[in-house]
């Protein structure tokens, strides 16, 4: 679904004006749950279906073999279920629920203020729903995602849920919005598998409107042998791990001032303020 008030602020090429209008399709309460979309300089047209706006349509999109999983059929059904239910568990060594990584995430981003919030690599919507449930009347949330399975699972869940979000299927590292016009963005774990960070940071930074808020969960470099052993091998498929400094750095160079860096094991939590 794609919320149609929003549709103004998408430009599937930042130079793009005026944004995206609704041609024709299915709403319900504001949401566009398939249908049609137009850009008016040039007439192109964007569907929303199986649940989501896709700006890159025939395009495949992902850049490395971590992306290119999360294409396969099943990999969004499988994804929470499998994978993320327990992954801090897994990668913190301590028992860390979603819910709590929830609340460290909302409260980072100053979820408070309402708004509107962008959730970077949202796969199955995990932090979309959460943030969109929390926010209700005061704001909204888009999901961008590159993967088709993922982003047909946020769907699903988000109107199993009975909330209201918006998923677009769009490359971070081409953030299809307009400057300025997002309160906050949030990014778990996606940091670590983008073929470009350094980039998505500086898009990220573009959107966001100054002073506000950029929260982070991702996954710092091992600090044990087998543990580096691992992640050299992880990296051969494009995920990458960071240390601290480098990531203090790419935020820094993005145009953010970082807040202290919290870590749990190998998980870190960073937020940074946008200047
Ligand atoms: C580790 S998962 C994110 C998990 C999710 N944020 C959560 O907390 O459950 C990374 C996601 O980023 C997406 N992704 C990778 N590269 C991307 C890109 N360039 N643009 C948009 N999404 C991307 C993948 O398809 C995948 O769903």
């Amino acid at each position: 679904m794609f919320r149609r008030s929003l549709l103004p602020l998408v430009r599937p090429r930042p130079a793009d004006e005026p944004g995206l209008v609704y041609d024709e399709g299915v709403e319900e309460n504001g949401a566009i749950l398939a249908g049609r979309t137009r850009l008016p300089a040039t007439g192109e047209t964007y569907p929303v279906k199986n649940g989501y706006l896709d700006l890159l349509k025939g395009r495949l999109g992902g850049d490395n073999v971590a992306n290119l999983t999360n294409f396969l059929p099943g990999a969004g059904r499988g994804y929470e279920p499998l994978w993320r239910v327990r992954s801090l568990n897994l990668l913190t060594g301590e028992t860390f629920s979603n819910e709590r990584e929830l609340e460290i995430i909302a409260e980072a981003v100053g979820l408070r203020r309402g708004g509107l919030y962008l959730d970077l690599g949202c796969s199955a919507g995990l932090y979309t729903r959460k943030l969109a449930r929390a926010l209700g009347d005061s704001g909204d949330v888009i999901g961008v995602d590159i993967s088709p399975s993922m982003l047909k699972e946020a769907s699903r869940r988000t109107r199993n849920e009975g909330v209201i979000a918006s998923l677009v299927r769009a490359d971070a590292a081409s953030l299809p919005f307009a400057d300025a016009c997002m309160n906050g963005a949030v990014c778990g774990g996606t940091l670590n598998e983008l073929g470009d960070p350094a980039r998505v940071l500086r898009e990220t930074h573009r959107v966001l409107e100054p002073g506000s808020r950029l929260a982070i969960m991702g996954i710092l470099q091992a600090r044990t042998a087998n543990g580096r052993r691992l992640q050299r091998l992880l990296s051969t498929g494009g995920i990458r791990s960071f240390n601290p400094d480098e990531l203090t750095g790419l935020l820094d160079a993005a145009g953010f001032d970082p807040d202290p860096l919290t870590t749990h094991g190998a998980v870190f939590f960073a937020a940074a303020t946008r200047l």
